[in-house]
């Protein structure tokens, strides 16, 4: 595999691959030198056409924990702003020596299209993509779950979970589905890990052909609390700013929203007493999530941070250094 566009893209094997290989990344960060020399001499480019805190931060520290030279580039402030295209950025870093890029951008399908239109070498690495993937915050989020309730429950597991899938696991992602890339990743590499899903939205949050999707839906946050009892809950961000301009979702008024579908104090007892909650992040305190809920011992919200350092080393040293050495060997990732 020379790209990480889309969880869909990623076979059991991939996913188990890179969740293992983030376990062992993990381990080289609780070292008092966190440093390895693996991409020293590579190029990791970070092209942010939309804001980030948390994924620019995490794949820049990740590089540098690698070694890697980085350069971050924003869409704000630079020649982007001029109209320069998609197209003439990408010749641009090709020219500079990227061996990766980075990217997230507002329209579905801009890496997909900078990975295969010829206009670079480097592995492209998806960062979140308008509506569609954001495959980096997913595999640390399985990464997340497979620690808590696999690997630290023990079973056999070591303390990660290495090795194991997430079989006989439920969780509930609530929220703005249809918004949400965070939502389409992790229900696809949920699935292929053998978790089994239930998306809980207000039906006008819920995209045409979810039908479709490996997952349950429901409407009814209570009862999916307290019937299905989950394993783990993750809370989605209600995405306000991709709700002007005409989408054609109807937001219920915040009060409704978080009446019918945030997770406060009540809700988070119904919950059984192993349950985690997750949020990518940033999270809407006081509208999807109570501070109660998001700084509960529950919660693993800081943690899954954390985790993503070790899930984007993991994916730079398969997608670069790994790869000379799988191509060699005959093997895909
Ligand atoms: N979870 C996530 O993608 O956060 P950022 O937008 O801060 O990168």
């Amino acid at each position: 595999m020379k790209h990480l566009l889309s969880t869909a893209d990623l076979s059991k094997d991939d996913a188990l691959l890179l969740l293992d290989t983030s376990a062992q990344m993990a381990a080289t960060q609780s070292r008092e030198i966190k440093k390895l020399p693996t991409l020293r001499g590579r190029t990791v480019v970070n092209l942010f056409y939309e804001d980030s805190t948390r994924t620019r931060i995490s794949f820049e520290t990740a590089a540098k924990r690698l070694s890697a030279d980085v350069i971050n580039f924003s869409a704000k402030g630079s020649s982007v702003s001029k109209g320069e295209s998609l197209k003439d950025t990408a010749l641009t870093l090709h020219a500079m020596g990227a061996d990766a890029v980075v990217v997230r951008h507002w329209a579905s399908g801009a890496p997909a299209q900078l990975a295969h239109a010829g206009w670079l070498d480097a592995a492209v690495l998806n960062a979140g993509d308008g509506t569609h993937m954001h495959p980096t915050q997913a595999l640390l989020d399985a990464f997340t779950i497979r620690r808590h309730l696999v690997g630290l429950r023990g079973g056999g597991a070591d303390r990660d979970g290495v090795g194991s899938d997430l079989a006989g696991l439920k969780v509930a992602i609530v929220g703005d589905v249809l918004h949400s890339r965070v939502a389409r990743a992790n229900v696809r590499l949920l699935h292929t890990l053998g978790a089994q899903v239930t998306l809980v939205s207000p039906p006008t949050l819920l995209p045409v052909g979810v039908e479709a999707w490996p997952c349950r839906t429901s409407y009814d946050l209570d009862a999916t609390l307290a019937d299905w009892q989950p394993d783990a809950v993750m809370m989605l961000r209600v995405q306000r700013e991709r709700m002007s301009g005409g989408s054609g979702a109807f937001f219920p008024s915040p009060l409704e929203y978080t009446r019918y579908f945030g997770l406060d104090g009540r809700r988070l007892a119904l919950l059984p007493e192993h349950a985690i909650v997750l949020h990518p992040g940033p999270m809407n305190r006081g509208l999807e999530i109570s501070a109660e809920a998001a700084d509960s011992d529950r919660a693993v919200i800081v943690e899954q941070v954390a985790n993503g350092v070790a899930v984007r080393m993991a994916a730079l040293y398969l997608l670069l250094a790994h790869t000379e050495a799988a191509h060699t060997e005959g093997t895909s990732l």
